[in-house]
């Protein structure tokens, strides 16, 4: 997009090696094996906005995150945070600097909280790690700060994680992220493991964040309806690669590619217009053995000759791109 994007992530492709041990492939006479969990895959986030990454599970969502925050290694394409690619050896100096600006919010909040640390020290260890606070008084006095800034009490900060609820733990790892002071936070399913009552406040605080504090999020979810709200792009993903991307009240209102069509329909109607709510078909296929030509060809109910023998290109007409043979052609 404007070489003022926060985020560029330009072709980031990474394979697994899922092969047998050595000595069972030369037993059974197999060769090795390799599993594409992401391919191709390129986008920009500017500053203060919210993309938003969607798709089934084992679609490659949480395989891009981990590779945009430093975790996971790209087996090709690059990813750069404010012009520092994430992933150059020489660069190393600029990336331990960056970590310190890019933070991450993982799915289950107990999972990622030390159960023996009480919720002080857990917000703490950043603003200690990155030498942010000039004593443990300021410390002290800034974890206050983001204790309330998240909703919860700074008299807290004296329990462990497991005195919480789900959502109060959200908030504690949210407190957390926020405390070095980052411009970038990747949220990978933040509320999918919440109570739907909980989902919408942790939502809205993490909205409310956005906009106080002047944040960039990559906001990934299983759940397109999740993302109406949050985001102002939507990127669908699947098996593996972008089919589609648009600004998201245009993706919801004039969806190309059938993959996106079939995970709105399935959506509750809750504008109550009439329409019929379909259920999602069919299931995503095994990575390690793709479909030919289009990967989702198999589910599609407007595939046709070209579709099962050459995979589609993403084309992007006025800002919105879709990957698909019958758009391309006009037939959809
Ligand atoms: N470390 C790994 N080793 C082998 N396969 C992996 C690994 N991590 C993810 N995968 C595979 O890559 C694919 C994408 O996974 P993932 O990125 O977790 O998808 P999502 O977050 O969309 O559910 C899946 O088929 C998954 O099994
Ligand atoms: S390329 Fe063909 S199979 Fe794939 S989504 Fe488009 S119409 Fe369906
Ligand atoms: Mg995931």
């Amino acid at each position: 997009m404007t070489a003022a994007a926060l985020v560029e992530v330009r072709d980031l492709t990474r394979v697994f090696d899922v092969s047998k041990p050595w000595l069972n492939r030369v037993v059974e006479g197999e060769t090795r094996t390799f599993l594409k969990a992401v391919s191709g895959v390129s986008f920009d986030i500017g500053r203060q906005e919210t993309l938003a990454l969607v798709g089934e599970s084992g679609s490659g969502k949480s395989t891009v995150a981990r590779m945009i925050v430093g975790l996971l290694e790209p087996t090709a394409g690059y990813v750069t945070i404010d012009s520092v690619d994430m992933w150059a050896p020489a660069r190393h100096r600029e990336r331990q600097m960056l970590r310190r600006r890019l933070q991450m919010i993982f799915q289950d909040p107990f999972a990622s909280l030390n159960p023996r640390w009480r919720v002080e020290r857990i917000v703490a260890d950043p603003i200690r790690a990155f030498g942010l606070a000039k004593d443990n008084q300021e410390i002290e006095h800034r974890v206050g700060e983001l204790l309330r800034l998240v909703g919860l009490d700074p008299a807290d900060g004296t329990k462990y994680p497991h005195e919480f609820s789900g959502g109060q733990r959200q908030r504690i790892c949210i407190a957390r992220a926020l405390s070095s002071n980052p411009e970038f936070i990747v949220c990978d399913e933040p509320t999918s493991a919440l109570d739907v009552s909980v989902q919408a406040q942790i939502l809205n605080l993490m909205r409310d964040l956005q906009d106080q504090l002047r944040l960039s999020y990559l906001f990934i979810s299983h759940n397109l309806a999740v993302v109406r709200h949050m985001a102002a792009r939507v990127a669908v993903m699947y098996l593996g690669r972008i089919v589609e991307s648009a600004p998201t009240q245009e993706l919801f209102e004039r969806p190309r590619h059938p993959y996106t069509r079939m995970l709105i329909d399935a959506l509750p109607d809750l504008a109550m217009s009439g329409r019929p709510r379909r259920p999602i078909r069919g299931e995503i296929p095994n990575p390690i053995d793709p479909p030919p030509g289009c990967a989702f060809h198999p589910r599609c109910p407007h595939a046709f000759e070209p579709c099962a023998v050459e995979m589609p290109a993403l084309v992007d007409r006025a800002r919105h791109a879709a990957a698909c043979h019958a758009v391309a052609a006009g037939r959809l």
